[in-house]
């Protein structure tokens, strides 16, 4: 594995700041609370890449919720495409049945990984099972996604940071950039 010696220098532009991620997390969480007012919640988060944007979401949230953490691997290491294949890594720890469940995705690319996830966490019978992606990469979607919250829609560009990685590395970055080209394609 290649072992960048300066995190920063990889990025070749920086797509979405800090300040720009939490203002726009405030107001889902906000958005979420209205709509389930007077309902108890469950965050199902997707490791690992959701898990900066799970930390920050449920803070936003006022409500009474639970949460519970799902790990799937759907790229093989060292690549930025999909294999359209999904592995459960790690399963929920708690039934969903009868719970609303909102599902808190880092991002949406293929739609292959949440299309799998939602057959699967929809056959425990929750109440409800909803969306919230943080980022939405719509021109490479092959399967059609029900996303009900999105934090941003970007172009179709290989992104990392804000929990969001190349080969395990760059999650934490406190912004989302594009990672230069260079870094996945040169070889080693
Ligand atoms: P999908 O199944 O193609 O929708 O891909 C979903 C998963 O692929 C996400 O949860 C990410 O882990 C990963 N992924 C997709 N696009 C990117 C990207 O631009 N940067 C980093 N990971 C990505």
């Amino acid at each position: 594995m290649r072992t960048p010696t300066d995190l920063h220098a990889d990025i070749g532009e920086v797509l979405l700041e800090e300040g720009q991620i939490q203002a726009r997390i405030r107001e889902l969480g906000a958005q979420i609370s209205t709509d389930y007012a007077g309902r108890r919640l469950t965050l199902v988060s997707v490791l690992k890449g959701s898990l900066p944007f799970m930390a920050d979401l449920m803070r936003a949230i006022s409500l009474p919720l639970r949460i519970d953490l799902m790990e799937v691997s759907s790229y093989g290491g060292a690549t930025t495409e999909s294999s359209g294949l999904v592995r459960i890594l790690k399963d929920l720890s708690s039934s969903i049945e009868g719970e609303e469940v909102l599902i808190c995705e880092d991002i949406i690319d293929t739609g292959l990984t949440l299309n799998y996830l939602i057959r699967y966490l929809g056959g425990k019978k929750p109440a409800s099972l909803r969306i919230c992606t943080l980022l939405d990469k719509p021109a490479r979607r092959l399967v059609e996604i029900p996303v009900d919250y999105t934090g941003f829609t970007i172009p179709d560009q290989f992104v990392v940071g804000y929990g969001l990685d190349y080969d395990e590395l760059y999650r934490n970055l406190r912004f989302v950039g594009v990672l230069r080209p260079e870094v996945y394609t040169t070889p080693e």
